[in-house]
């Protein structure tokens, strides 16, 4: 099984990362990681943080010569915008962490509490998830995802429509990460009016696994269903309210033969369905499919025009403290949610096929591809 944890804070010195039961004699492409955090920091309305942060990782165990060795990997991610006076937080945001967590961790105000709910963190994750990217190319596991939602402009474009598969993969080459250009242009206006209102702006992302196998995750147990376990992944992610997969919430309303995915057996004798309304996901269990999954994230909580709030020092009506800030972080959070995604389908790979060493595991899944010819 591989875990991970971070540690490190907004305006820390660095993020760490360990990653434990990783497998030995992955090459470690450093270039790699590195463009993968710089989509992180991409993206239509970041704050000019982005310009401050340009985010590498610093590998301090677990690799050698250039791969894997088995043993726990530590990364460190610099910050560099951390030598600034930090003043505490009074007046709390509604819709982020302070109030909430200044009051569990008994703090005078939300400082410490922004300074680790603060998305900054999810740096590391996507350096995690990258790795974990590493590993799912071996096998030929790609993931991908754009922004089909910003505010109220809709792509025209999703999955489901009008997406033709070698589109899927084109989304770094817009700043919103849309893949339908005529909404790119109205959501990139609408962030500009939001931001001159001093508001702010959430959306839909849209995320796609491809060539995954068939039977990772399982029927078993509740905690082994493996869209529960992605769904928790990218729950975990800041900001975000929902998940749903494949037709997700759209099935409500249809009848089940119009949901359903219909079972055919091809030439290479393998099992294959002509729709994906499941989103590649049935009973727990990848079932050969792309797997097909969308976020909603909310607005950002920090507002130049603030909202009402409560100052902790006089109990007295104030309005909310202001920090720099994104006015809309979807295209960045649709980075994390791949690299979360990324993991929780490499562990999942490590638990199906086990192994010390990717040469093993790669034994492993392709004696059990082989097997499925026939079953
Ligand atoms: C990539 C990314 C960037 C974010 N940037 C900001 C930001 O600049 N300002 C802010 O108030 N919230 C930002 N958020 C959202 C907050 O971190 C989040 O709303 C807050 O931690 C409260 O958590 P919750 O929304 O999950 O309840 C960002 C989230 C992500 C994923």
């Amino acid at each position: 099984m591989i875990r991970f944890l971070t540690g490190g804070e907004s305006h820390g010195k660095a993020l760490i990362g360990i990653i434990e039961g990783f497998p030995a004699n992955l090459y470690f492409n450093i270039d790699y990681i590195n463009k993968e955090l710089k989509r992180r920091q991409k993206g239509y309305g970041r704050s000019n943080r982005m310009d401050i942060e340009k985010d590498e990782i610093l590998v301090l165990s677990g690799v050698n010569n250039g791969k894997t060795t088995g043993n726990p990997i530590s990364i460190m991610i610099k910050n560099r915008g951390s030598n600034i006076d930090l003043v505490e937080i009074t007046r709390p945001r509604p819709g982020h962490g302070d109030l909430a967590g200044a009051l569990k961790y008994n703090q005078k105000g939300g400082r410490n509490t922004l300074e680790r709910a603060s998305a900054r963190e999810t740096a590391m994750r996507v350096a995690v998830g990258s790795i974990c990217k590493l590993l799912l190319k071996e096998f030929n596991i790609q993931i991908c995802s754009h922004v089909i939602q910003i505010g109220q402009v809709k792509s025209i474009k999703n999955y489901y429509n009008g997406l033709k598969k070698e589109e899927l993969t084109k989304a770094d080459n817009s700043l919103i990460r849309s893949l339908d250009y005529q909404s790119e242009k109205l959501m990139i206006q609408i962030i500009e009016e939001a931001k001159e209102k001093g508001d702010t702006l959430g959306g839909i992302i849209e995320l796609i696994g491809l060539n995954i196998p068939v039977g990772l995750g399982s029927y078993t147990n509740w905690d082994r269903k493996l869209d529960g376990k992605i769904a928790h992944s990218i729950m975990s992610i800041p900001g975000i309210k929902g998940v749903e997969f494949g037709l997700g919430f759209n099935t409500s309303g249809r009848l089940g033969s119009q949901v359903h995915d219909e079972i055919s057996y091809d030439d290479n004798n393998t099992y294959y369905r002509e729709t994906n309304n499941a989103g590649g996901i049935e009973g727990g269990v990848s079932n050969g499919e792309d797997i097909v999954l969308r976020a909603v994230m909310k607005p950002i909580p920090t507002l130049k025009k603030p909202l009402k709030t409560v100052d902790m020092k006089t109990k007295e009506v104030a309005f909310a403290q202001f920090e720099r800030s994104d006015v809309c972080a979807v295209p960045s959070a649709s980075i994390v949610a791949e690299s979360m995604l990324s993991y929780v389908l490499a562990n999942e790979i490590i638990l199906k096929f086990g192994g010390d060493s990717i040469e093993e595991i790669k034994i492993n899944y392709t004696s059990y591809i082989n097997s499925l010819r026939n079953r």
